[in-house]
């Protein structure tokens, strides 16, 4: 049984047959329409979505498919204080394929210890996001290309934007690329990102809290938006709401070959006034989502077998219990499940939470 976590569960290679097969989508439609046929995808949204959904389901009906599923999480059993467990076995019965946004970081991890059909984590809290980067890579591919040797600036909200954090594991594994991390101090990658995929992995990358000053020398500008609903205060919010604008005077001292990118919604950190410029990509990018989900779930149904999975391999190994403090975490909801830590810096005796990755304060 294959999942899709995190974007590391995809292989290099994967990720290359994949962007493969959502070419060949784009060149060919009709040689899917119905290559889904009698199989369903319940897309479980316990958080706001249009695109990641809205795709999602556009995929599966593209393949000759159907869906079903619920798009809040006032109208699930959720409401009535079900577990992700447990409406991951319910609904494993009722489709052959699952796509989950959850609040809580870590909770499609939770459903695969019950499944018998895959999950696909359509974004957990602020943790990570593997098929927005999925369209991410296809989009970078067919703009510019190619995924090695490039210059890419995030820029935004880069603590809690799960997009940013999947992104970066998936670029950190192409030569040549280099990150240009550009946030407010309050916001910058989270070290659980930022040591395993770009410090411990020598990749070159720099700091910038002002855009002005560093946009010249990017390929890829991936802007975010300030998650407002991560914040426990709403006053940091505020402060930090408008750190970012992007408009056309910031683009005159881009590079004529940049793209712009965005996972989207845009509050007001790119100024619509950018959307005319041939280098703003982010409406294609968001159209590209289609076909390469379109491609996972072709893969995924593939390998599906119907055995439960309980956790990967990398969770099992060296764990031990400890509770984790993190709000956003699966475990502060989730009733009777185990909260594990793993060991992921020997040397420095560092656990982090299997769910969210939050580092455990063990001294
Ligand atoms: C992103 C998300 O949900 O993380 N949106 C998306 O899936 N395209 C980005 C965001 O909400 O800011």
């Amino acid at each position: 049984m294959r999942h899709l976590l995190d974007i590391l569960d995809l292989t290099v290679e994967e990720i290359e047959e994949l962007i493969a097969t959502a070419n060949d989508i784009i060149e060919s439609p009709e040689k899917y329409r119905d290559a889904c046929r009698y199989k369903k995808l319940a897309t479980l949204f316990f958080e706001p979505s249009t695109r990641t959904r809205l795709s999602f389901e556009a995929a599966m009906m593209e393949l000759g498919g159907n869906v079903l599923g619920f798009s809040e999480a006032s109208s699930s059993s959720a409401s009535k204080g079900e577990s992700v467990a447990d409406t991951a076995a319910i609904v494993a019965g009722y489709a052959d394929i699952i796509a989950m946004r959850h609040p809580k970081e870590g909770a499609p991890l939770i459903a695969t210890t019950t499944s018998s059909v895959p999950i696909i984590n359509a974004g957990d809290g602020g943790h990570h996001h593997p098929t927005q980067t999925l369209t991410d890579l296809l989009t970078i591919k067919r703009e510019k290309g190619k995924l090695e040797g490039l210059t890419v600036g995030l820029c935004g909200d880069l603590k809690f934007g799960r997009t940013v954090h999947s992104l970066i594991a998936a670029l950190s594994r192409y030569t040549g690329v280099s990150f240009v991390l550009i946030s407010p101090d309050e916001l910058r990658v989270p070290s659980y990102v930022k040591f395993p995929y770009i410090i411990d992995k020598g990749i070159t990358y720099r700091e910038a809290t002002s855009l002005d000053d560093v946009i010249a020398e990017l390929d890829v500008l991936y802007m975010t938006r300030i998650q407002r609903e991560r914040f426990l205060l709403e006053d940091e919010y505020l402060r930090l709401k408008d750190s970012y604008i992007l408009t056309p005077e910031k683009m005159e001292m881009a590079k004529k070959d940049l793209i712009v990118m965005h996972p989207l919604p845009r509050v007001n950190e790119i100024s619509t006034a950018v959307d005319a410029d041939p280098r703003a990509a982010y409406f294609r990018q968001a159209k590209y989502g289609k076909y390469i989900r379109m491609a996972l779930i072709l893969k995924l149904l593939a390998e599906a077998d119907g055995e439960v999975y309980r956790f990967r391999d990398s969770i099992t190994a060296k764990t031990i219990e400890h509770t984790c403090t993190n709000p956003r975490c699966i475990t502060s909801t989730e009733q009777d499940i185990k909260h594990l830590f793993r060991l992921t810096d020997k040397e420095n005796n560092i656990y982090r939470c299997v769910y969210c990755d939050t580092r455990a304060d063990i001294k």
